[in-house]
């Protein structure tokens, strides 16, 4: 298994391209199946997940073809007439997001079976929310077995409303709403970026959507789509976990790519933290205080903190001055990186969603795990980047799900950090 050696105290210098999103990107290359056409997703980048996205689609019968476009990584995905409906249990149990296909494959197809995505680290990640919005579209869905099946020659639009805002649930009820038979209103949705992105991929194959990021999506159904090529956005997160990494190591970073009016609300906790952050169109840089100031932060759906970003900016509190209170209220279970930071030297309290973390001068070099939460697994890296001494991160597998080449693109910036197999 590989692990990253990581000598700390180097600060982050220097300019650095943000990779598209990957959580745009796998809503979108789902998306492609609602169409018997070729579609080109460009910029979707190179991780485990997306890998495994692929091999769904081909399992389904889709072409996919990696290449490039404008110099970015690019996928173009031919889907033939007749698609298979049953998602591969092997790998729909290595990827969550494999849910994204059940909303598309159901409307084109008329049918979808598969297994029940489990829970992972962060807290068991159930499903309701997508089943209900299907349901309310006509579909019978039978759950046995660990199986779901749900069937609907053809879905009709409906009322929808959830019960807290669903970053997946909003996707999965989006795609499939394109071509049900009606209007669909989807009320309290989530209003992330991404799920605009992918609105704006699914109108260029022809759907009629209106109000994708704010609480109500109304979609128009219409008879079919045909392919389209779309751009994704920046990822976010990955852009917010390189200013932090700017930020904790006294560093100097320019992201280029990244969007500012993507990430306000981590933007402005850098500056509370003393951080320096500028912006312009395509970029954001960020330059570290001496030391972080404590911020308390509560993480929210959007245009709220992100959940994504908790665990960098904990990570970043460990080393501030003061006492920074973090709440996590999107999943039940994402402190579990404060055991292994504990082990650097960090003073972290968790009860519940709420973690009480004292800062301290400086953490020291240790043996960390990184657990199935990719973003609590980067947090680790940043750690050791700010840590005295070295720092090994093994499990980095997790890290790897969300983060391209991590470790040759923080050497571009100074860091040394090693990927050891
Ligand atoms: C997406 O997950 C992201 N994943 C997550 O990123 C991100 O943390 C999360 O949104 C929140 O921003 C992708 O986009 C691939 P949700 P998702 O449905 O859609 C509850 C990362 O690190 N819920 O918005 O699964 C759920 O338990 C990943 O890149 C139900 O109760 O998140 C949670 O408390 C991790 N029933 C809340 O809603 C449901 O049917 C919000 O989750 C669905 C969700």
């Amino acid at each position: 298994m590989a692990r990253f050696r990581i000598e700390g105290g180097h600060p982050l210098l220097g300019e650095l391209e943000v990779r598209g999103a990957k959580n745009a990107a796998l809503p979108i290359l789902a998306a492609t199946v609602l169409a018997p056409e070729r579609s080109v997703v460009v910029d979707v980048p190179d991780l485990r997940d997306i890998q495994v996205m692929i091999e769904i689609l081909k399992a389904l019968g889709a072409r996919v073809e990696v290449g490039r476009v404008d110099g970015l990584r690019s996928l173009a995905v031919e889907l033939p007439e007749v698609l298979d409906w049953e998602l591969p249990e092997g790998l729909t149990r290595k990827m969550r997001s494999s849910i994204f296909l059940a909303g598309p494959l159901l409307a084109r197809c008329g049918r979808v079976r598969f297994s029940y995505p489990g829970g992972c680290a962060i807290g068991p990640r159930p499903i309701n929310y997508h089943l209900q919005a299907l349901k309310a579209m006509g579909a019978e869905v039978v759950e046995q077995g660990g199986y779901v099946e749900a069937v609907a020659e053809r879905l009709r639009g409906a009322e929808i409303h959830f019960d807290q805002p669903s970053v997946g649930a909003t996707e999965n009820a989006l795609m499939a709403a394109t071509l049900a038979q009606g209007v669909t209103r989807l009320y309290n949705v989530a209003k992330e970026p991404e799920i605009r992105d992918l609105a704006g991929f699914l109108e260029e194959m022809g759907a009629r959507i209106e109000g994708a990021g704010t609480d109500v999506i109304t979609v128009h159904g219409v008879e079919a789509l045909h392919g389209a090529t779309h751009r994704v956005i920046p990822d976010r997160i990955e852009a917010g976990t390189f200013l932090v990494a700017a930020a904790m190591t006294q560093g100097d970073v320019r992201l280029l790519g990244a969007r500012a009016d993507h990430l306000a609300a981590a933007l402005a906790k850098l500056a509370e933290a003393g951080a320096q952050v500028e912006s312009g169109e395509g970029w954001i840089r960020c330059r570290g205080p001496r030391r972080p100031q404590a911020v308390d932060i509560r993480t929210a759906p959007y245009p709220g903190f992100p959940t994504d970003l908790q665990s960098p900016f904990l990570v970043m509190a460990t080393l501030a001055e003061g006492t920074s209170v973090i709440t996590e209220s999107i999943f039940e279970n994402r402190f579990k990186v404060a055991e292994e930071l504990r082990r650097m030297g960090a003073d972290i309290t968790v009860d519940g969603r709420v973690a009480v973390v004292r800062g301290v001068a400086a953490l020291s070099g240790a043996e960390v795990e990184a657990m199935d939460d990719l973003r609590g697994g980067a947090s680790l890296v940043l750690a050791g980047l700010a840590a005295q001494g070295t720092t090994w991160v093994t499990g980095i597998e997790h890290v790897e799900r969300g983060y391209e080449r991590l470790d040759e693109r923080l050497r571009r910036l100074g860091a040394a950090v090693e990927r050891i197999a």
